[in-house]
């Protein structure tokens, strides 16, 4: 009998998933394996929502932002006697390997689920927060930074028409890794991130000079783990510049898949199937110093994510007040 794997996507949805499915279902008949879709994430796989995938369900997805599965948050699945149900579904389509696209949390629940119940996992490091321990990159990352990119340099186009700060806040929850490469990368003249604390207050000085030499913009970056408003009312109050808060939001999250995730869902996904045929029961594909790692689910989710040092330096460089150019 062929062994039998599924997929599933959990929490924030990326751009980057359904190239995933794609590899998936591809690489596991390669592979001579039946492959699965668990549709709604670990919703799905306590509701049974557990489907064969077929070459056909995957054709032409790869263009597509968000999950042709779906995703979800579930709270249900944290419960023991929910994971039970779970694992019989599993049972019943005599499937013993899953692989789940999520964050850390979702990673955690699956340690769980594989102690209790011995169904072998490998985790796929997806979101676009990009703020997961032990890898450099999560996939999503890289769509989500071109979209905020997009958005900045037409927001660029306005605010240099307008005498006007532009305050942009960037998605992350609590890290501010989108922020700070956006800033960097978009040539902004503020950028606060819960990982370089700054008291704007300290911008005054420096800012008046650069108006009164004729800056007659500000674009601003701003992670959603600070107070966009906060910004803009320094902007307007201390400043006397008009300004505008402008919330990016779930847009981040969409879009057609860059070329860098398809080919890093290529790759993740051939990593973990490969590591599940061989034997690895319980491991997230990690992606460290230009080269995939398995790592255990400790080393990625019992330590927070802390931004490489190397660009808090250079974010420190660029945007600390006391290296703002008179
Ligand atoms: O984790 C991804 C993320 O997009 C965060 O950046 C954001 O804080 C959150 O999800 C938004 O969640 P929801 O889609 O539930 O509003």
């Amino acid at each position: 009998m062929k062994p039998k794997i599924a997929i599933l996507c959990s929490g924030g949805d990326v751009s980057g998933m359904n190239p995933a499915l794609k590899r998936f279902v591809e690489y596991a008949y390669a592979r001579g394996m039946e492959p699965y879709f668990v549709h709604h994430g670990f919703e799905g796989l306590i509701d049974n929502l557990i489907t064969p995938a077929a070459y056909s369900d995957v054709a032409g997805i790869i263009t597509r932002g968000g999950t042709k599965i779906g995703s979800s948050r579930s709270k249900r699945f944290m419960e023991p006697a929910f994971r039970s149900i779970a694992a019989e579904n599993l049972k019943t389509h005599g499937i013993t390997m899953l692989i789940v696209l999520g964050g850390d949390g979702s990673f955690r629940g699956m340690e769980r689920f594989y102690t209790e119940h011995g169904i072998s996992f490998c985790g796929i490091p997806s979101t676009i927060d990009n703020d997961i321990n032990g890898t450099d990159y999560c996939l999503g990352v890289d769509t989500a930074l071109g979209v905020i990119k997009e958005a900045i340099d037409q927001i660029r186009d306005t605010a240099s028409s307008f005498r006007r700060a532009f305050i942009i806040e960037t998605m992350g929850r609590n890290c501010g890794y989108l922020a700070l490469i956006s800033a960097i990368t978009s040539g902004a003249e503020l950028c606060l991130i819960p990982e370089i604390p700054i008291d704007i207050h300290e911008y005054t000085g420096c800012f008046k000079s650069q108006i009164a030499k004729g800056r007659d913009y500000f674009i601003a970056v701003v992670s959603e783990a600070l107070n966009s408003t906060e910004v803009a009312h320094w902007f307007e109050e201390e400043l006397g510049f008009e300004s505008r808060v402008s919330v990016l939001g779930h847009i981040q999250r969409g879009g057609n898949p860059s070329v860098y995730d398809r080919l890093m869902a290529y790759k993740f996904v051939t990593y973990a199937i490969d590591a599940l045929s061989e034997g690895k029961t319980h491991s997230v594909i990690c992606y460290t110093k230009s080269h995939f790692t398995f790592k255990t689910i400790d080393e990625v989710a019992l330590h927070p994510y802390r931004i490489d040092e190397e660009l808090l330096s250079l974010g420190r460089e660029q945007f600390l007040p006391s290296h703002c150019q008179m």
